[in-house]
């Protein structure tokens, strides 16, 4: 594979054979960071919300409503002007994903789900997004997903472990036999908390308490995992 390897943790390697990944979608599969950082702007700017790009980067893996309250730093709404404001926020950013089609998924993805599929490997996607059946539709990537979940699927958001389990019961495997992607500190924390093996993709400061951390998908293939998680 190119990609460089910025650090692996030892206890990352099993006896049991690998034979799922799971997915998350924003920052993993699609750069739709972007898009939610502008929707939250746009909003924020509306209703006089302190907010910025740093800002911003804190509600990665985040779901909707929890994105909100933690920009709104302890204020607090009527649950209707809750709703209407996370309303308005996805109407925003369902704009955006009209816009969407194979040209957003990023460096690496194609040729890695090709090389899933050819390896015999289970596809999961578990995302914090309500967004992520029709995301998933238009990257034009349905076809190589099995399962697709989101944290609406289960009780307790990112970063309890229960979409991820929820994608592997789905999968008909053991949390042990899947490997997870993800870009966020809470789905990194998700992600190890379901006893998974946990691929993190971006910086150390952000994801690296995952057991390998990895710039991006670019390059990767499924014997790289095998080798460094299978014993
Ligand atoms: C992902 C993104 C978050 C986003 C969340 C909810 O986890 O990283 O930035 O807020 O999904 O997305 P949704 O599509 O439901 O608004
Ligand atoms: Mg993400």
């Amino acid at each position: 594979m190119n990609a460089p390897l910025s650090a692996i943790r030892p206890s990352a390697t099993s006896s049991v054979p690998l034979r799922g990944a799971i997915f998350d979608m924003d920052g993993v599969l699609t750069d739709t960071i972007e898009f939610h950082y502008q929707t939250w702007q746009r909003l924020a700017d509306e209703e006089r919300i302190p907010f910025d790009r740093q800002a911003n980067e804190a509600l990665r893996g985040l779901s909707r409503r929890d994105s909100l309250l933690r920009m709104l730093d302890g204020r607090t709404l009527p649950e209707a002007k809750m709703q209407e404001l996370l309303d308005r926020k996805n109407q925003y950013f369902r704009e955006f994903v009209k816009t969407m089609s194979s040209d957003h998924l990023l460096p690496g993805v194609r040729d890695f789900l090709d090389d899933l599929r050819a390896a015999g490997v289970k596809t999961a996607v578990a995302s914090a997004s309500q967004n992520v059946y029709v995301v998933v539709e238009q990257l034009g990537i349905a076809d190589d997903i099995d399962a697709i979940t989101n944290v609406y699927c289960v009780d307790r958001p990112k970063p309890a472990p229960d979409v991820f389990l929820h994608a592997a019961e789905r999968l008909n495997l053991s949390p042990s036999e899947c490997v997870v992607f993800e870009d966020a500190e809470s789905g990194v924390e998700a992600a190890l908390a379901a006893k998974m093996h946990v691929v993190g993709l971006g910086p150390v400061d952000r994801v690296g308490a995952a057991h390998w951390v990895l710039p991006s998908l670019n390059g990767l293939r499924w014997a790289d995992l095998q080798a460094k998680f299978e014993k």
